[in-house]
């Protein structure tokens, strides 16, 4: 079985390939960032039970087959591992998270716990000796619980707390760490806790930009989510809005303070209840970005809803994309060279990093993954079209993620890994699927040479 193979059965299926769905063949710019990623609570590059994930997988009902983050992939122990998985896939850099309560235990600096900031140093300088660049996330979800406990995202005095967070980190890692990633994700609803990350990812670049950027020449960004939405119906009008609407709304919810300033007049429109930035508020959050960290997995297909007083939009996978391990998740490799495009014109052409694009499977372990292998020809080779022939300014890629690992509320059951991990070995072996000298193939060669 080979990708291409793969790729042919889903054309006798019917999957939908226009035209410029066809390969094209050249390499990406010289220094491109290679990566793959992980993050603190799936992989648990730490030790300790304090942050609202164990808490949360601890509380019965809540994760699929009672499954914790507990010993998770144990990178705390399996640094050596780890990095040995990453030469074996030839990447330039390794995207990881930090656990904020491995170094503030509260999640104040009232007491900074050494040996956390030690072992985060020990990877990272592990990880330099191996010609691997640090790549690094401030918050992939696991707040301290202590701060949870007095209000959590909703708190405003939460900004003052990531801020410190985030100078510590700072001052401690960034003589060595070039590329922070403040926030992954940060989608999460009441509104008032997206308003609140939106104002603590400006303080903390604030903080770099202020104490660090002279001495330490970095960039920091918040990474965002985006689906590509298509209109459900084409022929509908309506459609076409929908679907433009769902990446605006859904992207520009982070983005358009970020970027542009203040939120995106469609937000405002759609979100009765969202909270309003103070003017002084939109010029300092506005521009604290020194590139464009994305996350996309799929497309979806969009239609409006309406709601009385509100028209909404929603959207939903096409039933003929082929599925994988994730019911979210369609391959639909067409979607991120749109989303790409969509970026470059909607936001004066940033340096645009990929933090995250992957694929799942469920089910018997089966180490020949083809369709991961299909899935990053697939997707790469859309990266490549937007570069070369969108001119997007595309400056790394970064595959979801290294390791099986614990997949949130699904458990173990869900792996997203180029690398298997046997966790009823207590030594949890990282075993290489196919993909793993897939992807390094395409990294030696820096793309699809002729
Ligand atoms: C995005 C999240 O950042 C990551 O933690 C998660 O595992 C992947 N998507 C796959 O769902």
């Amino acid at each position: 079985f080979s990708a291409h193979f793969y790729y042919n059965i889903i054309k006798d299926n019917g999957f939908p390939l226009p035209e410029d769905e066809k390969m094209i063949y050249g390499e990406f710019k010289k220094d491109f960032i290679w990566s793959s990623a992980t993050a603190s609570y799936q992989v648990k590059n730490f030790c300790s039970r304090l942050s609202i994930w164990d808490k949360f997988t601890h509380t019965p009902g809540k994760i699929s087959e009672h499954d914790t983050g507990d010993v998770a992939c144990n990178s705390y122990n399996r640094m050596e591992d780890d990095i040995a998985a990453l030469k074996k896939v030839k990447v330039s850099h390794y995207r990881f998270s930090i656990s904020w309560p491995r170094i503030l235990p509260d999640g104040t600096t009232k007491y900074i716990n050494q040996a956390g900031l030690n072992y985060y140093k020990k990877l990272v300088d592990s990880l330099i000796a191996a010609n691997i660049n640090p790549q690094v996330t401030l918050y992939h979800w696991d707040l301290p619980q202590a701060l949870q406990d007095v209000g959590g995202w909703e708190n405003e005095t939460i900004i003052q707390r990531f801020r410190d967070y985030a100078d510590v980190l700072f001052q401690n890692l960034g003589p060595k760490v070039k590329l922070w990633i403040t926030f992954n994700e940060p989608d999460t609803l009441p509104y008032i806790v997206g308003h609140n990350i939106i104002r603590s990812h400006a303080e903390a670049w604030h903080v770099y930009n202020d104490k660090y950027r002279a001495s330490q020449g970095g960039l920091v960004s918040i990474t965002v989510n985006s689906d590509w939405a298509e209109p459900r119906n084409p022929y509908k009008q309506e459609d076409y809005e929908a679907a433009r609407n769902v990446v605006e709304f859904y992207l520009g919810w982070w983005v358009h303070p970020i970027f542009n300033g203040d939120y995106s007049p469609l937000v405002k429109k759609s979100v009765l209840e969202l909270p309003e930035f103070t003017p002084e508020e939109i010029k300092r959050i506005n521009g604290t970005y020194d590139y464009f960290g994305l996350n996309h997995y799929c497309s979806v297909l969009a239609f409006p809803v309406d709601f009385g007083t509100t028209q909404h939009f929603e959207a939903d996978s096409d039933r003929t994309w082929l599925e994988t391990g994730s019911v979210w998740l369609r391959m639909t490799p067409f979607g991120l060279r749109r989303l790409l495009k969509f970026i470059k014109d909607e936001y004066r052409n940033p340096p645009i990093i990929i933090t995250e694009n992957g694929v799942s499977e469920n089910g018997p372990v089966d180490l020949n993954d083809v369709h991961r292998k299909y899935y990053y020809e697939q997707y790469i080779n859309q990266v490549l079209k937007a570069y070369l022939l969108d001119n997007v300014n595309i400056i790394g890629y970064t595959a979801w993620s290294l390791l099986d690992n614990l997949e949130w509320a699904v458990g173990y059951t869900e792996r997203f890994g180029l690398f298997y991990v046997n966790r009823s070995d207590p030594d949890l072996p990282r075993t290489p699927k196919a993909s793993v000298s897939f992807y390094s193939s395409i990294i030696s060669c820096n793309g699809f040479p002729d």
